[in-house]
């Protein structure tokens, strides 16, 4: 499928330059007609809610051919601070849990809470400016490390984490690693199948297209046999509704949580557009847009937050004394986020393209003013 196939399944993308995508993207048609068709039988009544009940583990059974890994490894999940609470009950007694100190909430607190809780070590590992948050991180893994948790990419800079360095030193060192691919799945990878972290999980709203609600999260279970943080109905094979005995699942399902039935209903419909991305082409072109996009706003005297690799996530804070609001940019036309630091926040999905680069600088030029900042 080409970019140009890809955008022309969002009527959104006919009004707007959607560079938003780190927040959310606007809705693909296929997955807005499935859940009208659902909304639809719901009034009727004509629906079946067996059939709607099978949907998350059908979507499982998908996610898993998508990403090419055994559907056994494979837990459905509300959200990815559920993966991340899961997760990091499974550090050993006496182990030191690491997370760099500005980790998206959804990891760093399951993180601090489980320490908290557990009296347990954390290392919330503190930022350098101009250090990468990968060798950050590196620089606080060592023999007493037992768990190390860490997002590919963030919202806050668009660094792409070194997952593959990030794994060795863990595993070097008897310890294990979380990795929440929520911002990089669907758009940077969709195969899991050598993926280096012993749990990935990710949330499907965002890059994948999903309904919110939607999160898997993957690991071998012959390997890690996960204490499910939510028993349930949901958690045991066969599946039953009254009375005992209470036997986790052997596969990964241990871990699901009771499917909020709707989004799962949308999430095969969005699977079933984002599967047809190419994975190396489609990463290219979402790469390519975002270092054409740095040079442009560098000529403009903007400065990229990133000190690490780069993805497809661009943050970049205006010259002293100016500023973007995120208000003047939608007024003319472009869908993007200005952070708490006045930081202007682009992300590249498939369906972008250069004309979007070209209208997001114009539209920056135009609407630059001084700022309204009082000095600290
Ligand atoms: C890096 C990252 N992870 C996860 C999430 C979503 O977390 P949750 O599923 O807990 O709402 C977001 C949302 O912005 C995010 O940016």
């Amino acid at each position: 499928m080409t970019p140009q196939e890809f955008r022309a399944q969002f009527p959104a993308l006919d009004d707007w330059v959607w560079l938003d995508t780190p927040g959310a993207p606007p809705g693909a048609r296929p997955v807005i007609d499935r859940l009208e068709h659902a909304l639809d039988e719901w009034l009727s009544g004509s629906f079946d809610w067996a059939d709607w009940d099978s949907a998350a583990d059908s979507a499982r059974a998908q996610f898993a051919r998508y990403t090419r890994v055994d559907p056994r490894s494979v837990a459905t999940l509300s959200s990815l601070a559920e993966a991340a609470a899961t997760v990091v009950r499974s550090v050993e007694p006496g182990k030191t849990i690491v997370v760099a100190e500005d980790e998206f909430r959804s990891v760093l607190f399951p993180a601090l809470n489980h320490a908290t809780s557990n009296s347990l070590d954390i290392d919330v590992v503190p930022r350098t400016p101009g250090r990468s948050r990968t060798d950050s991180l590196l620089d606080a893994i060592d023999g007493s490390t037992g768990l190390v948790m860490v997002s590919e990419v963030l919202t806050n800079d668009g660094e792409r984490v070194d997952l593959d360095k990030i794994c060795n030193a863990a595993h070097s060192n008897g310890a294990l690693v979380f990795a929440n691919l929520t911002q990089t799945l669907g758009v940077l990878r969709s195969d899991l199948s050598q993926h280096p972290a012993d749990f990935v999980a990710a949330h499907g709203y965002k890059w994948m297209l999903c309904p919110r609600g939607t999160t898997w999260l993957v690991t071998d279970p012959s390997l890690h046999e996960l204490d499910p943080l939510i028993p349930s109905w949901k958690t045991v094979i066969p599946q039953g509704y009254f009375g005992g005995p209470y036997t986790p699942s052997q596969s990964s399902s241990r871990c699901n949580s009771s499917p909020a039935w709707l989004s799962w209903i949308g999430a095969r419909s969005a699977l079933d557009v984002i599967e047809r991305i190419p994975e190396t082409s489609g990463r290219e072109h979402c790469l390519e847009l975002a270092a054409t996009f740095e040079v442009a706003v560098r000529n403009l005297d903007f400065s990229i937050l990133n000190c690490g690799a780069r993805s497809h996530i661009v943050v970049a804070a205006p010259p002293a004394g100016r500023e973007v609001s995120a208000a003047a940019l939608r007024e003319r036309g472009i869908r993007a986020t200005v952070t708490e630091n006045k930081a202007v926040r682009v992300g590249f999905h498939y369906f972008n393209s250069l004309t979007d680069v070209d209208q997001a600088i114009d539209a920056i030029v135009d609407s630059i003013t001084s700022s309204s900042r009082e000095s600290p």
